[in-house]
Formats: structure tokens, sequence, C-alpha cells
């Protein structure tokens, strides 16, 4: 067996993927491609938690795939995957809700926040974490890399797997570990530095930058970035001087630069309208590679589906095995199944 830690992190095909997603989680599973065993899945059945057009999920479900092959997640080092296309997915999450207390849901912040959204709130919303654990565990993750908003989720499933190792056999899932990046954990809204940019907010002209923004939508949406009236090129917890905060982030966050560099990079701006324009110069000379490797990507449907395939097989052969002696643990007759007793 490989005695590299495995990686479990997953990423929702609605909406665009913006800079929060990339600065927050992407980047940093692309640079840990070569010192981990890794497993990247575009959740699709995540999403089925809010009402989708089922056309545009199909759509935005290859987009993201493209995408995050674009981005530099290379599947002949990591297992790339629709979450759909292992149906021990599905499996987990209902041997899981088993398990785990009704009151742990209702205690998740995201939820309150999205419910607090809907008409008619869904199951899946309430249940999305168990489904997010049995993601994790499925794997046996030892870490789990991915925004600050995340947080909250990943220690929920290291309840779940807690609990699952004290009722049936410990230590049967690995606990696994949050892995929050130092910089960019909690990219803000450029409209509004109060609020993490989020893809729910996307439609909102200048709050989040997607992607695959031509250029001169990039540069307005960083003009027109809120800051304060300090006029000051530093970074600060001052909730009021967020924005400026937030622009510098950026900055640090795709360099890799320390803050008293970062901040002497800027020594010489007349203001922030320069701030501004630097950081929305970085932003289009870093995504412009990721763009044009897109746009061949997804004009290549066959290929894509080869590497759909490859790594629904590689995702399939592991977790299959982990689902059948979770569901021999729990009591359940498995198919011929009489090896999985010894399976773990
Ligand atoms: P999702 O699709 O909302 O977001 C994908 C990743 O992007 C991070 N992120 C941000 N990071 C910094 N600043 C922001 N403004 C920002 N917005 C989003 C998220 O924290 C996330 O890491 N439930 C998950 C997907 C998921 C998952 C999993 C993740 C399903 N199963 C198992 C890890 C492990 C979600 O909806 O992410």
């Amino acid at each position: 067996m490989s005695e590299k830690k495995v990686v479990f992190s997953g990423i929702q095909p609605t909406g665009t993927i913006h800079l929060g997603n990339y600065l927050g989680a992407v980047q940093g599973w692309v640079n840990r491609q070569d010192t981990k065993d890794n497993f990247f899945c575009v959740v699709d059945l995540h999403a089925l938690t809010v009402p989708q057009e089922p056309d545009l999920l199909r759509q935005q479900t290859r987009e993201l795939t493209a995408l995050l092959i674009a981005c530099g997640i290379d599947p002949d080092k990591s297992t790339l995957f629709i979450q759909s296309h292992v149906a021990a997915h599905a499996e987990a999450c209902w041997l899981l809700n088993c398990v785990t207390p009704l009151g742990w849901l209702h205690r998740m912040t995201q939820y309150k926040d999205k419910a607090a959204k809907q008409e008619s709130i869904l199951t899946g919303l309430l249940d999305y974490p168990v489904l997010m654990t049995g993601d994790i565990l499925l794997y046996d993750a030892h870490e789990v890399p991915v925004g600050d908003d995340q947080k909250q989720h990943v220690e929920l499933a290291r309840d779940i797997a807690i609990r699952f190792n004290n009722l049936y056999d410990s230590p049967f899932f690995v606990v696994p570990e949050v892995v929050i990046p130092p910089v960019a954990a909690r990219v803000m809204g450029l409209n509004d530095p109060a609020v993490k940019m989020s893809k729910s907010h996307s439609h909102i002209r200048g709050h989040a930058v997607a992607l695959l923004d031509e250029p001169k939508e990039i540069l307005r949406s960083f003009k027109k970035a809120v800051t304060d009236n300090h006029n000051e090129i530093a970074f600060s917890a001052d909730p009021e001087r967020a924005g400026v905060n937030n622009l510098l982030g950026i900055y640090k966050a795709i360099t890799g630069k320390p803050n008293d560099a970062v901040e002497a990079d800027f020594a010489n701006a007349r203001g922030y309208g320069d701030l501004k324009v630097g950081v929305a110069e970085l932003v289009i000379k870093t995504l412009a590679p990721i763009k044009a490797r897109y746009e061949q990507l997804i004009a290549d449907p066959a290929e894509l589906d080869r590497i759909l395939a490859q790594g629904a097989a590689q995702a399939n052969a592991v977790a299959a095995a982990k689902v059948d002696a979770m569901k021999h643990l729990m009591g359940l007759v498995v198919p011929g199944g009489a090896h999985v007793a010894s399976a773990e």
C-alpha cells in the first residue's frame, strides 16, 4: 500500500467557479498532487439539494471537470471523477444517516443559511453534510483541503467517523483532518468585503471573478471593488478595511509572497486605483492559460469522457469495497460476501 496520505475534496458543479474556489481550494489541490494520494470529486449529488435545471446541471458538471483539469488537476496523478458515477457515495450516505443524530445536522450553519433562503426545504439539504461525510470516509482520507466555510462539515465528518468506529469497529474509518489554506481561506466579495465570495451571489455584477471571465470584465470588477477612505495599502484585521485586505490577500495567495513583500510591491502605488489594477492584472495573467486550456478540453468531449471513465473506475475500486465492509459491519448480507469480513 502507498505510504502517501490520502486526500479527498469536492466541488459543486453549480454556477461558475470563482476566484474564491480557486484560491481557497483548487490551487491547493493542484499543489499537493505529487506528495499525496488524491481524490477530487465533482459533487453533482450535492448540487441536487437545491432545485436545478437538469440540462444545465449536466452541462455544468462536464464544464467543471474540464475546468479543474485546466487549473492543473492531472488525471494521471489524481483520481478525478463525478460523484454520481460511483454508487457507493449514495449508499454510504444512507448507511451513515442511520448512525447520525438529527440534532447534529440542525446545528450546521450552512444549512441554516441556505434553508433561510428556500421557500420549501428539501430533505437533501439537511442531509448534505452526511453525503459529504460519506465522500470523505469511503476513501479513508487523512486530509480534506477546503475553504473556511466547509470546516464545520469536516468536523461533523470526524464526529460521525468516531461514532461509527465506536459503534461497530474501531478504527474502521480514518478520522479526517481539515486542511485550511493559510491565505485566501475566505475570499470576500469584491462588491461587499463583508460577505464571502460565493456562487449564489455571482449574478451580482462585480461580486465574484469567474475563472472564465474575459480580461476586461475582470478589470472592471476589480476597478469597482469596494475599499475605504484610509488610503493605506497594508494588511489589516480592521473590518472597515476588509476590502483592501481582501485585495492584498488575493495577491498574496497567487504570488506566495509574505506580507511585507506584498506591501512593498505597492509601495509606489499612487492610491487604491493602482492597487486594484495591479491585482487585476495579476489575476488576468494567472487565469489566461487556464482559459486557453479549458477551451481545448471542452472542444474534445471524447477525451473528457475517457478521463471521467478512468476516474470513476479508480474511485469505484476503493469505494465499493469500503461500502461493502460498512454494510457487513452494520449487519447487512453482502452478496457473495463472506470475503467482506476481512476487507478492512
Ligand atoms: P463548494 O462547491 O461550495 O466550494 C468548493 C471549495 O471552494 C471553497 N470556497 C472558498 N474558499 C475561499 N473563499 C471563498 N469565498 C470560497 N467559496 C468557496 C470551499 O470551501 C470548497 O473547499 N460541500 C462542498 C463540496 C464537497 C466536499 C466534499 C468538500 C462535497 N463533498 C468532501 C470536501 C470533502 C461544497 O459545496 O463546496
